[in-house]
């Protein structure tokens, strides 16, 4: 089959790469699998009003005084004094609540981003197609930014971002055009893990980690694999995430 078109689609494999990347006019897709973008996704599913993603522990505990569920995390762990932790399946019981919410790296990303970018939008496995139907109404060029961690490559979210090129390249037969293989390459790995994902990322670094320090890893691991769960698309809309 001949392509139809050619998309501008990238990936930017961690935020350290990002000063490599003009985000300017730009719809940048923020992944975070284990756990942040997938929590983000599960809460905003199940009836959460607004997400506040926030950079700083000290900035959540203001936004708490103002009434908003302290959600998030440092090193993978509970930070002391929230009222959740980072687990999808926490975020889930906190219908019709305003949570504010900081990451080790899921949160750092989409602070970055909303200075830069046209748009930010939220990506999960959870919400992967209501996610790349919203992307091509859009017709702006795309960003995948892979949070990673503390500036390194995670497979998870580089399995995500192979799932949005291979979603939105697929159907309509179209190329992507980037200045370099990252999209290529996540494309590929995601072709061959995509028949068992949990398994594929087993051993990598955040699965262990997170196995290591929460009780119920495993349980949100293979939650947040899951596909198209929800039927959302988290955008940023000023301070908040909201539906799109
Ligand atoms: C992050 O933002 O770094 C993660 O979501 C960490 C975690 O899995 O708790």
């Amino acid at each position: 089959m001949t392509p139809t078109s050619s998309l501008p689609l990238e990936v930017c494999l961690t935020p350290d790469l990002l000063r490599l990347y003009d985000l300017k006019g730009k719809i940048v897709v923020v992944a975070d699998i284990f756990r942040a973008t997938s929590c983000m996704v599960a809460g905003l599913g199940s009836g959460v009003s607004e997400v506040i993603p926030v950079a700083t522990v000290l900035e959540a505990f203001k936004w708490r005084e103002k009434g908003y569920v302290a959600a998030g995390e440092r090193n993978g762990i509970q930070v002391e004094g929230f009222d959740i932790g980072n687990s999808p399946l926490e975020h889930m019981t906190q219908r019709g609540r305003k949570i504010v919410m900081t990451t080790t790296n899921g949160t750092q990303a989409i602070q970055y981003s909303r200075h830069h970018a046209q748009q930010v939008v939220i990506g999960a496995f959870l919400n992967l197609a209501a996610l790349t139907g919203y992307l091509k109404q859009q017709k702006m060029p795309i960003l995948v930014l892979c949070a990673g961690w503390k500036g390194r490559f995670n497979m998870e979210d580089a399995l995500f971002a192979g799932a949005v090129v291979e979603a939105l390249t697929k159907e309509q037969n179209s190329l992507f055009h980037s200045d370099g293989d990252d999209a290529l390459a996540c494309l590929s790995l995601y072709g061959q893990a995509k028949h068992d994902l949990l398994e594929a990322l087993r051993p990598a670094s955040h699965y262990q980690r997170l196995v290591r320090t929460n009780e119920n890893a495993e349980e949100d691991m293979r939650f947040c694999l899951e596909t198209d769960r929800f039927d959302v698309v988290p955008v940023l809309k000023g301070d908040a995430l909201v539906l799109a």
